[in-house]
């Protein structure tokens, strides 16, 4: 197992980072496609503490000649798919956009394993978003899709041509549909960060009121840390697959705020102020995973209740306030 090597593309992102993590916990050399900002993206390697073992490798995810090179530099023999635009309120704003990074990426970079190492396992981040308007009450593998924003659209493109690729190519491609997942790591676009961030500021006196969208949706919310070794797993397996990840417990955004502030003392009522601004053209209404086929043939289950991981992201906001 030490001589493996692995390209992951997202690593810059909240799964990346705990995917690298796990990686080099289990003696891989990781590589990461590491896209041109302005900014810096490298805070939650830096976080965990990892940012001077990953091998960067100048490339993005819309140019196939980069990721030819970011095959043939890795000579990786796992892949993980993990780069979208992936905020959903994002994409009716970015729908084109969306269309190329999180759909025709995954076709560019599925081309570069064909081109230079057809052999290697592929592993594609697909989404719980690709259930949308829900056909079954608990969403399984076999449940029909009806994706409601440019992003689900994107990601079922995504999903599908990695099918595809298995039945044309024979290629070991896995993907999996996660469902929402979370940490101290997550953007603060996404609605638990933004709650925890926002209950360690009021808390702190650092700001007044939290402005939220529709919080009656329900999410089926589990740890990314949990998350990543389902995707590692996926790629064990001799023969590639689909799997449903997920807790099989959904909460409304309004409990979830309620634990978030409860912990440190706040009522969210007396803060949470609605603001339309946050509605979605088309909402998903309800997800809720149904997780028995990971845990029938990964050995795989969520560790980590909804409590838990929002106390633990409400702590980790509470001492960045502070710190600031
Ligand atoms: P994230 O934090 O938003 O990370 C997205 C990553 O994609 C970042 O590293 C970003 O790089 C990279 N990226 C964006 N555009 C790129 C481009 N043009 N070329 C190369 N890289 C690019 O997302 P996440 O929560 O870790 O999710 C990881 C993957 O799982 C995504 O594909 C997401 O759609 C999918 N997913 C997530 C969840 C969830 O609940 N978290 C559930 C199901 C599926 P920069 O840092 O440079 O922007
Ligand atoms: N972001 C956000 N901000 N969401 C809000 C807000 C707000 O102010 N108020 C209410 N919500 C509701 C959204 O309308 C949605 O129903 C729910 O909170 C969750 O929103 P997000 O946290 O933005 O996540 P998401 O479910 O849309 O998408 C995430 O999960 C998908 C898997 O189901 C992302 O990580 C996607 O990339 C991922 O595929």
């Amino acid at each position: 197992m030490g001589s493996k090597n692995a390209l992951i593309t997202g690593i810059t992102g909240q799964d990346g980072a705990y995917l690298a993590r796990l990686l080099l916990e289990k003696g891989y050399t990781v590589y990461g496609v590491h896209a041109r900002r302005s900014t810096d993206t490298l805070w939650r390697l830096r976080y965990l503490g990892i940012d001077n073992e990953i091998r960067l490798i100048p490339a993005d995810i819309t140019d196939l000649s980069s990721l030819v090179r970011s095959m043939e530099q890795s000579r990786a023999q796992e892949v993980y798919n993990l780069a979208a635009q992936s905020f959903v309120g994002s994409s009716w704003n970015q729908a084109i956009l969306t269309a190329q990074v999180t759909g025709v990426g995954v076709v560019n970079l599925l081309e570069a394993v064909r081109i230079v190492n057809p052999t290697a396992r592929f592993y594609q981040a697909s989404t719980s978003e690709m259930f949308g308007l829900i056909q079954e009450s608990m969403q399984s593998e076999s449940t029909p899709f009806y994706p409601r924003s440019p992003y689900g659209v994107a990601k079922l493109y995504g999903h599908w041509i990695a099918v595809n690729y298995r039945e044309s190519f024979g290629m070991h491609t896995s993907s999996g549909i996660l469902f929402n997942h979370e940490s101290p790591l997550r953007g603060i676009e996404f609605v638990t960060r933004k709650v925890t961030d926002a209950a360690a500021r009021i808390k702190q006196g650092k700001q007044k009121e939290l402005r939220l969208g529709n919080i009656d949706a329900k999410r089926d919310w589990g740890f990314a840390g949990d998350y990543v070794e389902a995707m590692w797993l996926m790629l064990q397996q001799e023969r590639p697959d689909d799997y449903v990840v997920a807790t099989g417990v959904t909460t409304t955004v309004r409990d979830m705020c309620r634990i978030a502030f409860e912990h440190v003392g706040l009522n969210y009522e007396e803060h949470v102020v609605i603001d339309p601004q946050f509605y979605r053209p088309a909402e998903v209404d309800v997800l809720l995973g149904n997780p028995a086929k990971a845990q029938r043939q990964l050995g795989w289950s969520a560790k980590t209740p909804l409590q838990t991981l929002i106390t633990m992201m409400v702590d980790a906001d509470m001492a960045r306030v502070r710190r600031e």
